[in-house]
Order: C-alpha cells, then structure tokens, then sequence
C-alpha cells in the first residue's frame, strides 16, 4: 500500500484528485467508481476546477457509484444520484448515459443487484476505486460483520452509520435504515484502489483497518489484500497509525 500523508482536507482533496486526474489523462475512457460522502468532496471540487480551466475531459470517462440508500427517490437532496449530480456530474462534461449509481426505487432489489453485479463485471474490474471509510470501518455500505464475499446486496444500515449520515438530514428519523451497495467482492475487483480518509474520528478505525487482522468486522480491512491500495490521508486520520 502507498500512503500519502497530507496536512489538512485541502491538500488531501489536490493529491487524491491528482491521482484521479493522472488516469483520466492516461486513460481518456477510463472507468471511474465514484463514492459520495463528506470525503471526497474536495477532491470533486477540485476536478470540476481543472476541468473548468481546460485541463481535463470527462467525456469519455464512464463511472460506477458504490452505493445508494433504499427507499430515496433520485429528486431527494440527499439521495446518492442527486450527490453525484449536484456535487461533480452536473459541472464537468461527462455523458449522463454513461453514469451509473444503483437505483434505489428498484421495485425487484434481485434483479436491480445482479443488473448492477453484471455491469460491473462488464468494465472487468473498474480503472480506479475511490472509497471514504465510515467512522466504524465501513466501506461504500458494507456495515461491520457482514461477509466479504458479497456482491451487490441490499443493506441494513448500523445504528452508527444512521447516527453519523443524520447531520445531512433533518434528524436521525429521517435517514433510510437501508442502502443498496456494492458489496467487498465487487469494490476488490477494481484494479487500484483509492482510499480517502480524513479526520481524528476516522483515526481509530483506520490504523484497525490496517495494523489489525483482516476481519468482516473492520470491513476496510479487507484491503490489506488488494494489491494496488493507495491510502490519501490527513494528519488527524492517520493520528494512530505507526508508520
Ligand atoms: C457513507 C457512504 C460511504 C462513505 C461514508 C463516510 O456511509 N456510504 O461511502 O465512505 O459515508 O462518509 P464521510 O466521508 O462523510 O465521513
């Protein structure tokens, strides 16, 4: 695994979008997989920047989104489709028809699954995966102590995922207690691995994920067997980690 330590978000966002743009660059029709988050923000906000100035294209770029909560119709503002769009999609110059985000009105969850288990075998392992992790070692929404080898399934969300995503709705009442995801056989396929993690709340979870053992309770960890990982962190989320 590389790991770049950045002092704050702001210099996290510039070298994880570094790396992002490096292989739109080299890969003008490169698969990207996208996650939503407070995380990578900064790193959308800055593509859309290189973008505006000239220096990057995203119109052969297709992409494929981690996850999306079950249940939120896609005109929700915090529904997964409605993040993507208003935070990168909607300022860069990407074909809409080659975004991808799992549909969480699907009335059959199976079908809308392998659908979405069957695109992702079609790109035969996405270019460049960028993940968040949750405050307990979650990845897209792979909760703690579910199996590894899961593709896209339909999730419960933990008690501390639906406290920590309720600042972006009303109240904790309000979040959906469910999400489609990717599952970790789906986010261990992509060829490079982009982990952004950044903040002291993220600190204990992150050295567990990667100075513990590897177990469906640390999700994140499971990436100390993907070969090609790079981890972009700030001072604060890299607090507890022995380097
Ligand atoms: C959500 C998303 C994850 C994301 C996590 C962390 O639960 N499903 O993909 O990594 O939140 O979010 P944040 O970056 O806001 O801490």
């Amino acid at each position: 695994m590389r790991i770049y330590k950045a002092k704050d978000y702001a210099e996290l966002s510039r070298r994880a979008a570094n790396i992002v743009s490096a292989h739109v660059i080299i890969k003008p029709n490169c698969v990207l997989g996208l996650a939503t988050g407070s995380s990578p923000i900064g790193i959308y906000k800055q593509l859309i920047e290189w973008y505006k100035k000239g220096d990057l294209s995203f119109a052969e770029v297709s992409t494929v989104n981690l996850d999306e909560y079950y249940g939120l119709p896609k005109s929700h503002d915090q529904s997964y489709d409605y993040f993507m769009k208003s935070n990168f999609f909607n300022h860069i110059d990407i074909d809409h028809n080659k975004i991808n985000i799992p549909n969480g009105l699907a009335e059959d969850v199976e079908v809308e699954c392998t659908r979405y288990n069957q695109l992702i075998s079609s790109f035969n392992g996405v270019d460049l995966q960028l993940l968040g992790m949750g405050n307990n070692g979650h990845i897209g929404f792979n909760e703690p102590g579910r199996a590894f080898e899961l593709g896209t399934h339909l999730v419960e969300l933990a008690p501390t995922t639906i406290e920590a995503n309720a600042r972006f709705f009303k109240n904790a009442d309000e979040v959906p207690k469910k999400a489609l995801t990717m599952g970790i056989k789906n986010i261990m396929s992509a060829q490079k691995i982009l982990l952004v993690v950044s903040g002291e709340s993220k600190a204990e979870a992150l050295k567990n994920a990667f100075q513990g053992p590897v177990t469906p309770e640390v999700p994140a960890s499971i990436l100390q067997l993907h070969p090609n990982v790079t981890l972009v962190a700030d001072e604060a989320a890299l607090s507890k980690f022995e380097i």
